[in-house]
């Protein structure tokens, strides 16, 4: 789970250990992780961008050029990553990495890059014991790059040299192990509520509100890549259940707060971003009522308020909330954040372009304390992490 959704760049090559690569990225890839690989020219002769396409599920950068459908800028866009892991890395290209040289599409993609790099050295004893390449290492290693060491090999009688590639568990450990330090939310439980809610007129027909999931669903994902245990309240959604998060789906508001209930009390965070009907009819008839003038009226009460309930029994968890509005979004907002007793309000107008139902972006203006911060239109996923690593600052 470590590993889910993290975007790892995978940089491969001209070394002999090349092919090693691909166990790496098949692991990487069945571990969740979302792959971008790029090639030199060097690395394609050893193993072919097609293994590595296939392994990855993703188009492989080859050629700096390459601004097809695949690519905007392909170093650029392999820059946009979590982890830049160099394996094989010869020594040509920690030389063109330590000197800032950029002439194709791995060493231009590092000097891009501002994730941090592992990078895992193989070559020819007398290459990686070579001043130069020493040197070169140095220079990385002292801009934060994380060499993960070669093994040494020395028949029997012979002394032990350096420069092959390390272990495949080695490397693995060393990605798991990132990650897991990276891990800002390990140990605490995150219940995220998503979707819409629908209520029942009668067996067939419903009042609910707009709401795809998605921003839920990403809330959810970016809380379990953090190391959080995550349940996730899903109204009726049409998105697949993310691996290694607790899903209850639920279909009106009263089952959902039911359903959140049931988890709060061992909670540490709660972000309710589901769009939970204001009302719901008065009585649900049993059978299919017909289409007449007798019909025409629909006595609505109140559904339950969720989240002011939570806040009433707040405790010491981090309430998050969800304020979809169309005016007066800030002023709305505040209000919210003190009659709900909450921590942080999520803003967003749900008329702006680009923002609200069914649309992969958000545009969100976030308000806690006396503070408003807003975000710029970015994709649901980006602005779920953005407010997972807010509520990690807030939380300190
Ligand atoms: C069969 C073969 C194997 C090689 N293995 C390595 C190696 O393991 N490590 C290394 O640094 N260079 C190795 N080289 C040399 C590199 O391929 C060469 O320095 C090349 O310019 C590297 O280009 P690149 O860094 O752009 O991939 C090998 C060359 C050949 C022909």
């Amino acid at each position: 789970m470590v590993l889910q959704g993290r975007k790892i760049t995978v940089g491969i090559t001209g070394g002999i250990t090349a092919y090693k690569a691909a166990e790496i990225v098949s692991w990487l890839k069945a571990s969740g992780a979302e792959l971008q690989i790029a090639m030199t020219a060097s690395a394609c002769q050893l193993i072919t961008p097609l293994t590595m396409k296939v392994l990855s599920g993703h188009p492989v950068a080859t050629d700096i050029m390459d601004t097809s459908a695949n690519w905007h800028a392909p170093h650029i866009d392999l820059a946009d990553c979590e982890l830049y892991l160099l394996l094989p890395a010869t020594a040509n290209i920690m030389a063109k990495a330590a000197h800032g040289i950029a002439d194709e599409v791995v060493s231009a993609s590092l000097l891009a890059n501002h994730a941090p790099v592992f990078c895992a050295p193989a070559m020819n004893t007398y290459m990686y014991e070579n001043p130069a390449t020493q040197h070169n290492m140095a220079i990385l290693q002292e801009r934060g790059w994380q060499m993960i060491e070669p093994d040494s090999s020395g028949l029997s009688g012979s002394p032990i040299r350096k420069g092959q590639l390390a272990d495949i568990d080695t490397i693995k450990q060393a990605i798991v192990g990132f990650f897991a330090n990276a891990s800002k939310l390990a140990g605490k439980k995150v219940i995220v509520s998503a979707g819409p809610t629908y209520e029942f007129i009668d067996s067939v027909s419903f009042i609910g509100t707009r709401g795809s999931g998605k921003m839920g669903y990403a809330l959810a994902e970016a809380a379990a890549r953090e190391g959080a245990e995550v349940v996730l309240v899903a109204g009726p959604v049409s998105l697949n259940d993310p691996p290694g998060i607790t899903v209850k789906h639920v279909v009106s508001a009263s089952e959902m707060q039911d359903a959140i209930l049931d988890e709060y009390d061992d909670a540490d965070i709660v972000i309710m971003s589901a769009a939970v009907a204001d009302y719901r009819p008065a009585k649900v008839a049993d059978h299919k009522l017909k289409k007449g003038p007798e019909n025409q009226c629909l006595e609505v009460v109140l559904t339950p308020d969720i989240l002011a309930g939570l806040g009433k029994q707040k405790g010491s968890r981090f309430l998050a909330g969800f304020a979809a509005e169309t005016d007066n979004l800030e002023q709305y907002a505040q209000g919210k954040l003190k009659e709900k007793n909450l921590d942080l309000v999520l803003a967003n107008n749900v008329l702006e372009d680009g923002a609200g139902f069914d649309v992969d972006t958000n545009i969100i203006t976030a308000i806690y304390g006396d503070k408003i911060e807003r975000f710029p239109k970015m994709s649901k996923k980006k602005a779920a992490k953005e407010i997972i690593d807010l509520i990690v600052k807030l939380l300190g």
